[in-house]
């Protein structure tokens, strides 16, 4: 008994030092001791020591016992049973269970005799009690909060998880663009994804595309004539996985990151479609209709 105590001990100190630790060191979304490896490092440490004081105690008091005689060891036993954590959490749990030991039965018995068969006049058990005085102080709470001066409905708490949860959607996509595909790309308006945009587009499509979209190998960009299809998931999906084969337009999700093909077709249909083009190529394809 005495060294599950003493494990209870540890343990129980153990996780009111690491509920501290998170509670004060501020690191963001992430536990403290995730963010920070050295706090990983301060907590074994903690174990450690409170370890090593639980078997210097355990060490001291089995001397001081052993340095004893026979009738004081006897009288620091008993003294020590009736102190410890367990025999108060047996008192209080005969408490609440509110039985009379079977030695007193005779103090309740009712004077019914059913063939033999007789029967405890047993009081309800506090524990029980005391939860049914509990649920009907809720249900008054209750009554009064959402019955009589309508505090908040359902549909109200649904509206504002969902709110919630649509900030929190938007706040992780804002983190995690790459998530992007075909199935939802959306038409990027931001100035600085347009600006990023326009640098990939210099720096790669220029080539076939000419900067202002007019066209040479590749086709004009700046009309209404399409061949792969306009909107957004079209040229996404165009620079995503290419033209038609031999034409020269690869594949571009090898060498751009989702983002960035996201941020190109933006600033294609945004910024050069419907654009004067210095020297347009001849429209090909066919003239796009949503
Ligand atoms: C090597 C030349 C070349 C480069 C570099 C190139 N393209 Fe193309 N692009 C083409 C050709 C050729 C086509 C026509 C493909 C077809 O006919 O199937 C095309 C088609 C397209 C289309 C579809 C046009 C339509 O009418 O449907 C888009 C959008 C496009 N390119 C965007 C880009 C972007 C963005 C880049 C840079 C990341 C890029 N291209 C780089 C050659 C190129």
């Amino acid at each position: 008994m005495k060294s599950s105590l003493s494990w209870l001990r540890v343990l129980v100190l153990f996780f009111t030092i690491f509920g501290l630790m998170e509670f004060f060191i501020d690191s963001g979304d992430k536990p403290a001791f995730i963010a920070y490896p050295m706090a990983q490092l301060f907590l074994v440490f903690v174990l450690f020591l409170l370890i090593a004081i639980e078997l210097i105690l355990t060490a001291i008091e089995n001397i001081i016992f052993q340095a004893l005689n026979e009738e004081a060891k006897k009288k620091y036993l008993a003294s020590k049973s009736e102190s410890s954590g367990w025999a108060w959490g047996k008192k209080t749990y005969q408490k609440l269970l509110g039985s009379k030991p079977i030695e007193a039965e005779s103090e309740i018995i009712l004077d019914h005799n059913y063939d033999g068969i007789k029967e405890l006049d047993n009081k309800l058990p506090p524990w029980w009690v005391y939860m049914f005085y509990a649920t009907i102080l809720f249900g008054v709470i209750y009554l009064f909060r959402f019955h009589i001066y309508n505090d908040y409905t359902q549909d109200m708490e649904y509206e504002q998880q969902v709110a919630a949860a649509q900030l929190e959607i938007k706040e992780y996509k804002k983190n995690a663009k790459d998530l992007v595909d075909v199935t939802t790309v959306e038409l990027l308006t931001d100035i600085g994804d347009l600006k990023a945009g326009e640098k990939i587009f210099m720096s790669n499509c220029v080539a076939c595309h000419m900067a202002d979209g007019g066209g040479g190998i590749g086709p004009n960009l700046t009309d209404e004539y399409w061949m792969l299809g306009s909107g957004i998931k079209n040229v996404f999906n165009t620079i995503s996985e290419g033209g038609r084969d031999g034409k020269g337009m690869v594949a571009w999700k090898q060498i751009l990151k989702p983002a960035e093909m996201a941020q190109v077709a933006s600033y294609i249909l945004v910024e050069i479609n419907g654009k004067e083009a210095a020297d347009p190529k001849a429209t090909e394809g066919e003239v796009w209709e949503d």
